[in-house]
């Protein structure tokens, strides 16, 4: 399986070199993204894509990853602040269009959406946005590693900037969970020749029979 040998080549790095990503892969990567599963659906989170220096470098303001500055690209995903009754009805109208089905055809889907996250809280609805901008990240980070693009997730950023910094409040956004892309600096990442860490297989799962 070629997946695995991309997984055991990729890590975590944390020091770029110059070199940029082509438009077309980063917009693999996004699409790979955009066709992430999420629970209900709705796809609950929303993608930025920076490339902007001055505004990377703010956001880079007073954390430990340089990554957030120094790397072709630098992707946010975040989550929704709220689950409203009008995002769901226009997303599941998308739905009925995109597969040719007359409005109305799915207002049960509809209508059980609406009621369960009407009694959710704020709070609840912010943990799940989370969730699923996760697994985007998890698509992500294998479609990088495909494409032979480097990769950092990080949760190591001031998400009170970035909202500041991106407006993302106002866009009923928070950032959940970042992540860089370029290519290592072989050179000068001290990540570069560590073997990796990881549970023996047999130690990490637990085959019920
Ligand atoms: C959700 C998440 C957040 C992470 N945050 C950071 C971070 O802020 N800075 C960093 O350098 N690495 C970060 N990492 C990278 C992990 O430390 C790394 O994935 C882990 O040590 C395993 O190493 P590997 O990815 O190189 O195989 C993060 C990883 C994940 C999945």
């Amino acid at each position: 399986m070629e997946l695995i040998k991309n997984l055991k080549w990729r890590y975590a790095v944390k020091k770029y070199s110059e070199k940029k990503i082509s438009e077309n892969k980063v917009n693999q990567i996004v699409e790979a993204i955009n066709l992430t599963a999420s629970s209900c659906g709705i796809q609950p989170y929303r993608l930025f894509v920076i490339t902007n220096p001055e505004v990377r470098k703010r956001l880079g303001e007073g954390s430990f990853n340089a990554q957030i500055h120094a790397s072709s690209h630098l992707l946010v995903f975040a989550g929704f602040n709220e689950i409203t009754s009008d995002y769901i009805r226009d997303y599941v109208e998308m739905m009925e269009r995109q597969r040719n089905l007359e409005k109305g055809t799915l207002d049960v889907l509809k209508d059980t959406l609406i009621d369960y996250f009407s009694v959710q809280t704020p709070g609840q609805n912010v943990i799940w946005s989370d969730k699923q901008a996760y697994i985007g990240l998890g698509t992500a980070l294998i479609a990088a590693a495909e494409l032979k693009v480097d990769a950092t997730p990080m949760e190591g950023f001031d998400p009170k900037l970035f909202d500041e910094v991106l407006g993302l409040s106002e866009k009923g956004l928070h950032a959940s969970v970042i992540m860089s892309l370029g290519y290592r600096d072989a050179a000068n990442d001290y990540l570069v020749a560590v073997p990796k860490a990881r549970l023996p297989v047999d130690e990490f799962f637990t085959r019920i029979k």
